[in-house]
């Protein structure tokens, strides 16, 4: 396989979990990054009785400042050579700004944007430097509009969607790409973690392994930014920058009203 080792953030459940399956399924090594060491270590004897790889496990937790180096110094300790870096690790939070704990908003700025930027300019050295690497960052449709009631989420989103968009442009050079992948609703634990139950959106979500086939395939190709719901990159695309700002953060907000 072209593109061996992948380290995975957030590979203990949902999205993460299946591009680690996948990623395993072609025969790649993992390295899982998440806070849960049980379930990865659950996760590491599942891929290698399935798949035969090499997997290692490694338990952080993300909004610890250090935490992204400790990942590094630890990936480099064991020797392994990075090819494929998937910075999935993410969560959201539920009402209005003013009344929300700024600590866990903090902690969401962390884990969504600085340990995601920290781990990128990590491996991203060594890709360069070999002329190979791929990197998978997951945002969301978030990204492409402001979030009244998950206001610092849709604003993590913007930056992951923005900072890859612009780094896959300066290594192209190197033959490294970078692609973010922007979900719609997917039905995972993402909407207890940020206490989205009653969101309506959520009532049509798609399945973590659909999401997560989509991103797969479009980092494979080097592609720049990958939907994985076709309506959704033509209202973002093309219709929101449009519309009046008011009106968008009308509709946005109402998406994210609790109906029950
Ligand atoms: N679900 C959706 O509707 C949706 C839509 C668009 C984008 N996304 C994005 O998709 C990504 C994956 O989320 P998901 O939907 O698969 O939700 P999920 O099932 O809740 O998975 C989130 C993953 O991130 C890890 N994580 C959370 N906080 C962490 C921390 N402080 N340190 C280390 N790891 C941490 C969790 O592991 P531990 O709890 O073990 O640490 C878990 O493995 C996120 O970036 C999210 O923003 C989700």
């Amino acid at each position: 396989m072209e593109f061996r080792t992948a380290l995975i953030t957030g590979a203990s459940s949902g999205i993460g979990l299946e591009l680690a399956r996948i990623h395993a399924s072609k025969g790649g090594d993992v390295v899982l990054v998440a806070r849960s060491r049980d379930k990865l270590e659950a996760i590491k004897r599942e891929l290698q009785a399935q798949h035969g790889v090499k997997t290692y496990v490694i338990a952080e937790d993300l909004a610890d400042p250090g935490a992204a180096d400790r990942v590094f110094r630890a990936t480099e300790s064991l020797g392994l050579s990075i090819d494929v870096l998937i910075n999935n690790a993410g969560f959201g939070g539920h009402g209005k700004f003013v009344e929300r704990d700024l600590g866990a908003d903090q902690a969401m700025m962390q884990v969504n944007m600085a340990a995601l930027t920290s781990l990128t300019h990590h491996y991203l050295k060594g890709m360069v430097d070999r002329r190979r690497g791929r990197i998978l960052n997951v945002s969301s449709t978030a990204s492409f509009m402001p979030g009244p009631l998950q206001a610092v989420y849709y604003a993590t989103k913007a930056y992951v969607t923005s900072f890859t968009q612009a780094i896959a442009e300066e290594v192209r050079e190197y033959g490294v790409t970078a692609t973010v992948l922007c979900p719609g609703a997917v039905a995972t634990g993402f909407v207890a973690a940020g206490d989205l139950q009653g969101v309506d959106v959520w009532k049509n979500a798609r399945t973590a392994e659909s999401v997560a086939q989509c991103g797969y395939q479009a980092m494979e190709r080097g592609e720049l930014v990958a939907f994985n719901e076709c309506k959704l990159r033509v209202m973002l695309d093309w219709i929101v920058p449009l519309l009046p700002r008011r009106t968008v953060l009308k509709v946005s907000r109402q998406a994210m009203e609790k109906t029950s």
